[in-house]
């Protein structure tokens, strides 16, 4: 009990100061500390009245001793996933497809920020997520180098399995093996080592079903499963099991799954997320978007407030067009009629 020492002597609302994390550990115990917070420990409990102590087991000694566990377990806890915290992502300058230098400013993602990658087909948004994915330093085709937290990455990232940098979503995915949905997701949380093991399986698989067409069966071999069921499986299963401070997502917009929702499940507060796209609507969604051509990196554009604007207009258009697609899919003629209630509808 490294902490034990002076935790007696210190006020509840020290102690919070100091260790946050104590809130979860009060409420968790079913202990009210509110308008409590100028008392020490001893003194909150003989708030309490003695049934109540009983019934909780509650008495100076143990809750000491369990208040001072907590700290020690959360603390080595945090302090591990510290050496995981990536708060940004550095781009720097290497060269296009002609080998010309690119000419941009190093560019710098913040964690919780969504960049969009955008360019003609062919023109080097995938090669950017790799080179992100690879931390490159200068030793992939573009001689880009990615800096981390602004430093030369750790090798760790590139060869742990466990403590993965980085979730990729990509563009081309085929399932080879032999397993139902649900044997691989077992798999895939027991690899991450995830508590509450079914819970977690069932959810993946809850929010998968929610992003595509026609749900699926656990049972179902993920080899048996349709282009938009198996991109929505990996989108779920990125966005609930990873725990990835970086998400590289390549088009979410082809597999006919609902892309809005999907961006939504993958971008977690704390993450740093980049998404190569065709579709404005993504692209716009992005606080940021870098333009690709020819190989090379040629503008950082803010996503302005007339942008977003913008975007709620298209969003109208796009629920016409997915009414529209949604009536198509379940065989329904299209008439003028349908197009005007959509139209007024969005
Ligand atoms: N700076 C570069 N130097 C050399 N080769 C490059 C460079 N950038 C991209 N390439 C190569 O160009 C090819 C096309 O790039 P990429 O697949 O990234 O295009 P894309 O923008 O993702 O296209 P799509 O929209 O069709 O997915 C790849 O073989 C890639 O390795
Ligand atoms: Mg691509």
């Amino acid at each position: 009990m490294k902490n034990g020492k002076d935790l007696r002597s210190k006020k509840i609302s020290r102690l919070l100061e100091l260790y946050p994390f104590l809130n979860a550990f009060f409420e968790d115990n079913l202990i009210d500390i509110e308008g409590k917070a100028d008392l020490t420990i001893s003194e909150l409990l003989s708030t309490i009245d003695e049934e109540e102590l009983e019934d909780k087991a509650l008495d100076v000694e143990k809750l000491t001793e369990s208040i001072s566990d907590y700290i020690d377990q959360m603390v080595e806890f945090l302090g591990e996933s510290e050496n995981n915290n990536v708060y940004s992502l550095t781009i720097l300058p290497g060269r296009d497809k002609s080998g010309s230098d690119e000419k941009y400013d190093p560019i710098v993602i913040n964690k919780s920020e969504i960049i969009s990658i955008v360019g003609p087909t062919g023109s080097g948004k995938s090669r950017l997520l790799a080179d992100i994915e690879w931390t490159a330093q200068e030793d992939t085709p573009t001689m880009r180098k990615i800096l981390i937290n602004d430093e030369l990455p750790d090798k760790k990232w590139r060869f742990s399995s466990s403590n993965k940098l980085v979730a990729q979503l990509s563009q081309n995915m085929n399932f080879v093996m032999d397993l139902t949905v649900r044997e691989f997701l077992e798999l895939h949380a027991k690899s991450r080592m995830v508590e509450e093991e079914q819970f977690v399986i069932d959810k993946i698989i809850n929010e998968a079903n929610k992003l595509a067409g026609e749900k699926f069966d656990p049972d179902t071999p993920v080899t048996s499963l349709s282009g938009g069921q198996s991109r929505a499986l990996m989108i779920a299963d990125t966005a609930i099991l990873s725990s990835s401070p970086i998400v590289l997502i390549d088009e979410i917009e082809n597999a006919g799954i609902d892309r809005k929702k999907a961006l939504h499940l993958l971008v977690g507060e704390e993450k740093i997320v980049l998404m190569a796209t065709h579709d404005p609507l993504l692209a716009l969604m992005g606080d940021k978007r870098i333009v690709i051509n020819n190989g090379g990196i040629k503008k950082l554009i803010n996503t302005s407030d007339k942008e977003r604007e913008i975007l709620i207009d298209l969003e109208g258009m796009d629920q016409i067009i997915q009414g529209m697609r949604k009536k198509l899919r379940y065989g329904d003629v299209l008439s003028s009629e349908d197009l005007r209630k959509e139209n007024k509808n969005a």
